[in-house]
């Protein structure tokens, strides 16, 4: 048993204000910050029951720059820090202070070998308070599915994809062999998107360099009703599309895409499937990213 699912993100942002309007006016979610006073200049973003998910702490540079994996237990996050030892991977303990300001019992950090940072945790603390979106969003997606799935650019493709099935334990989903040129000289991108809990993929890894450290983070909503409405909070907000709507084959996601404000994608969707027996699942290669729809080229515009 090691990781059990997308727990929190965390992002570097130079302008963390214009983050708390997207967050809450765009994305729909609940800024907490006031009641995470005791944890420096941060913007606190809720979508569940957990304490945040969501962290935007004030720095030089807009980019993703942390990411918190959930374990089940004290010994499911010893378990991780067993295989990270194994495979030479140099892991610490969360100071009591750093423990407290996520809000867990314990956990460890860890860079990835793209040098992205991770924590691995147990015990989250919650005070259960109900989520009350600002703008009405009934509610996310989450529970034992996690956050949502964060696709990360990882330019160093074979270390990044043993790193995350061999050590931390993430099963293949599916996977992609993509080029953007017809030119047959043009070398091939993979992507592969991988699980950690019935949600179809928690983590994708794309082989391709990414200034903002990230390619896409996914939110689902419950139905496609608050999919749309967020569509027309982004108009509102003039906050770039990025992907029209569509419904992605390997996870069957209903979704858009839009920018974020530290540069990577927000993927908002509804209707994305799981499985509930991974034994019985066939991994496949997908040569088109969706049934119908998003059409990314709506993103190169701007
Ligand atoms: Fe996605």
């Amino acid at each position: 048993m090691t990781i059990n699912s997308l727990g929190y993100l965390g992002v570097s942002s130079t302008n963390i204000e214009e983050w708390r309007d997207f967050g809450t006016a765009v994305l729909g979610l609940q800024d907490v910050s006031q009641s995470m006073a005791d944890c420096g200049d941060t913007v606190f973003l809720k979508m569940d029951e957990q304490p945040f998910r969501l962290l935007v702490q004030a720095g030089g540079g807009d980019h993703l720059n942390l990411i918190g994996w959930e374990t089940v237990s004290e010994q499911a996050l010893q378990n991780v820090s067993e295989r990270l030892t194994a495979a030479g991977t140099a892991w610490e303990w969360g100071s009591p202070e750093l423990c407290a300001a996520r809000r867990v019992q314990s956990l460890i950090a860890f860079k990835d070998p793209s040098g992205m940072q991770h924590e691995a945790f147990w015990g989250r603390i919650s005070d259960f308070a109900v989520f009350n979106s600002p703008v009405g969003v009934a509610g996310f997606v989450t529970g034992d599915q996690g956050m949502g799935h964060v696709v990360l650019p990882a330019a160093q493709f074979d270390e990044m994809t043993t790193f995350f099935t061999e050590v931390l334990g993430f099963g293949l989903s599916d996977l992609m062999k993509l080029r953007f040129t017809p030119d047959p000289e043009e070398p091939i991108k993979r992507l592969w998107f991988m699980h950690c809990n019935r949600r179809h993929h928690s983590l994708g890894l794309f082989e391709m360099p990414m200034p903002a450290q990230c390619v896409h983070l996914m939110l689902e909503v419950r139905n496609i009703d608050e999919v749309g409405r967020c569509n027309d909070r982004r108009i509102q907000a003039g906050t770039p599309l990025t992907g029209t709507l569509g419904r992605h084959c390997n996870d069957h996601m209903v979704s858009f895409y839009m920018r974020s404000p530290a540069g990577f994608d927000i993927e908002y969707g509804a209707e994305g499937r799981t499985i509930d027996d991974w034994s019985r699942y066939a991994v496949f290669e997908s040569t088109a990213a969706s049934y119908w729809g998003h059409d990314f080229s709506v993103g190169q515009t701007d």
